[in-house]
């Protein structure tokens, strides 16, 4: 039915793996309490999170990749040597340059491939989705690996109890291939920014300054989180509507609605404004808390792996964050 109804953008991209990895080390809310003055109680009703996952002092984002890249080759028995492009999106790569995605196409040993990392924070994953739709059509590629990734947890003060209870760290890759006989997954996409808002959700480096805005230069990531959640709930519900009119289809039509794993409080907010229902919505946030450009992966590996997603459904994929920047993605599920 969805087919005579969808038209949105053109796609010959076809996911043919999805792979995942979280490290080891839990972090509970008993953990944060030891940290900072909060509470069990008060973590779960404002967030919905239990634990994150933490990676070790020598774990980076390069390793968090391989892991879920194995993972992903074990599990559908894919090749990866011969992918053309690998794109990760990641706010936290082991070093500016090289590239995280360069380490990747070392490690798998991809002799053809090109490489590069995608910040886009909290939105990387949809808007690498949305790249590699384009590079596939384009002809230029016929096998790219997209990454979302992130060690969140080297960048967190843990000082600061307003931010450190919400975030983890983790990876989740897809694979996606041209097919041959022209016919794709993706549905549609929507993409839009405020960066006049930028200095509301950062993390710094080298400047003093966003805009006309001082900001803190150690390095580690600053939120107004009222701010953020007033924009979440208004401007990024809108744009998830917008995604949906792009697609031409309604929230009944979509299998699976996959926000990103800010906070349930969030998550909750944006259902009621656009018309998903919870039991609709598959979220990555209870176990791993914000993952950033991770936690759409993470999450729809949850439910395939609990056999809730069936190929041939409908999802919409909704990233949003740093920027202040919002990316979404409506597609086919094809595994
Ligand atoms: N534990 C206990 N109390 C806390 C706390 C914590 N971890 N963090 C803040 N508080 C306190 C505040 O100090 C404040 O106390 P006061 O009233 O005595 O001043 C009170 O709780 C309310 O603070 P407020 O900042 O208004 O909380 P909130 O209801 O807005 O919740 C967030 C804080 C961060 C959970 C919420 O703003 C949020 O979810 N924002 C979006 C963040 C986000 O998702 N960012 C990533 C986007 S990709």
């Amino acid at each position: 039915m969805y087919e005579a109804k969808t038209s949105a953008i053109h796609s010959n991209a076809v996911i043919t793996a999805i792979g995942t990895y979280v490290p080891d080390r839990i972090l509970t809310n008993a953990d944060l309490e030891k940290l900072v003055d909060t509470n069990d109680e008060w973590i779960m009703q404002r967030t919905g999170i239990q634990e994150r996952r933490i990676a070790s002092d020598n774990q980076f984002t390069s390793d968090l990749c391989f892991a879920a890249v194995h993972n992903m080759i074990e599990r559908y028995a894919v090749t990866v040597t011969d992918v053309d492009y690998v794109i990760v999106a990641t706010s936290t790569p082991d070093a500016i340059f090289p590239s995280v995605a360069s380490q990747v196409q070392a490690h798998f040993g991809m002799n053809s491939s090109g490489a590069m990392d995608l910040q886009a924070a909290c939105a990387g994953f949809a808007a690498g989705i949305q790249l590699a739709n384009g590079l596939l059509l384009s002809g230029a590629y016929r096998k790219i690996l997209i990454i979302g990734a992130e060690t969140l947890s080297k960048i967190t003060d843990y000082t600061d109890r307003t931010t450190c209870i919400l975030f983890g760290d983790g990876a989740g890759a897809f694979l996606m291939e041209a097919s041959n006989d022209g016919q794709g997954n993706v549905i549609a996409v929507h993409s839009k920014t405020d960066g006049a808002q930028g200095h509301m959700l950062y993390r710094s480096s080298l400047a003093p300054m966003l805009g006309e805005h001082p900001i803190q230069t150690n390095g580690l990531i600053v939120q107004n989180g009222r701010e953020v959640y007033r924009w979440v709930v208004t401007q990024v519900a809108a744009g998830v509507c917008e995604l949906l009119e792009r697609s031409k289809l309604t929230t009944t039509d979509i299998d699976w609605f996959i926000p990103h794993s800010a906070n349930m409080r969030i998550i909750t907010s944006l259902c009621e404004s656009t018309g998903f229902s919870i039991d609709q919505t598959l979220t990555s946030i209870r176990a791993f808390g914000n993952t950033s450009a991770a936690s759409i992966p993470l999450a729809i590996d949850e439910a395939v792996k609990a056999n809730k997603i069936k190929p041939g459904q409908l999802m919409l994929l909704y990233g949003f964050g740093g920027g202040l920047t919002q990316a979404g993605v409506v597609l086919r599920w094809s595994l």
